[in-house]
């Protein structure tokens, strides 16, 4: 079975890649001839990850899982959540987005967020969808210089470390990423189709 997982980046198809059953066989988009910019117009994280993986199975035919990520912050009202990447603007630069998120979160006694990760997965015509959460606080200044986005200033619940802080061993154990990767994983390793 092919698979595209809607990304350009090589490491993330080859991580995932290596957890599933050798009758998997993922296509970046790259391989597929995807070389325009995907629609990301939804107000949902979950909506935006559906119409990517829809996006590609209604133009290239493939079978497709495409991931979307946000920050949800209480204090905030779960902003930035859909608009994480551009947050502080179109620029999508994560030290400006740090640099506005400290700002609004000034004087908030509440600091607890949230990431969350949706992959949507369309396959033989169903549509599943896998999400991953990752629960902690913003803290006040940056610490850390591993990762990248928001990590410096994000510290998951029950941890002294930001995510900027720790290896990527060690953020994967947690992440929202990883949560929805291994659902999706476990989904795909156990699935029969339907004749
Ligand atoms: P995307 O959906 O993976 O493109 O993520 C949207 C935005 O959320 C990115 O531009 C990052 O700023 C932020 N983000 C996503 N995942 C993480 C993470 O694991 N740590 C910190 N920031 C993240």
């Amino acid at each position: 079975m092919k698979l595209v997982f809607a990304t350009n980046n090589k490491n993330k198809i080859k991580e995932v890649q290596a957890l599933l059953p050798k009758e998997i066989q993922l296509l970046s988009l790259e391989e597929i001839g995807c070389t325009e910019d995907i629609p990301e117009t939804s107000p949902t994280i979950e909506g935006n990850a559906i119409q990517k993986a829809e996006y590609v199975k209604q133009k290239y035919g493939y079978d497709c899982f495409a991931d979307d990520t946000g920050l949800e912050v209480e204090a905030l009202d779960g902003a930035p959540g859909v608009y994480s990447a551009r947050y502080a603007g179109e620029v999508k630069s994560s030290d400006a987005n740090i640099n506005k998120l400290l700002k609004e979160l000034e004087g908030e006694e509440d600091r607890s967020a949230r990431f969350k990760t949706v992959i949507a997965l369309h396959l033989n015509g169903e549509l599943h969808t896998f999400t991953g959460i990752c629960s902690g606080n913003i803290i006040f200044e940056r610490k850390g210089l591993q990762g990248f986005g928001y990590d410096p200033v994000f510290q998951p619940e029950g941890k002294t470390l930001t995510f900027a802080e720790m290896s990527l061993r060690e953020k994967s154990e947690i992440s929202h990423r990883a949560l929805a990767t291994r659902q999706l994983i476990d989904f795909l390793t156990s699935y029969r189709p339907q004749i």
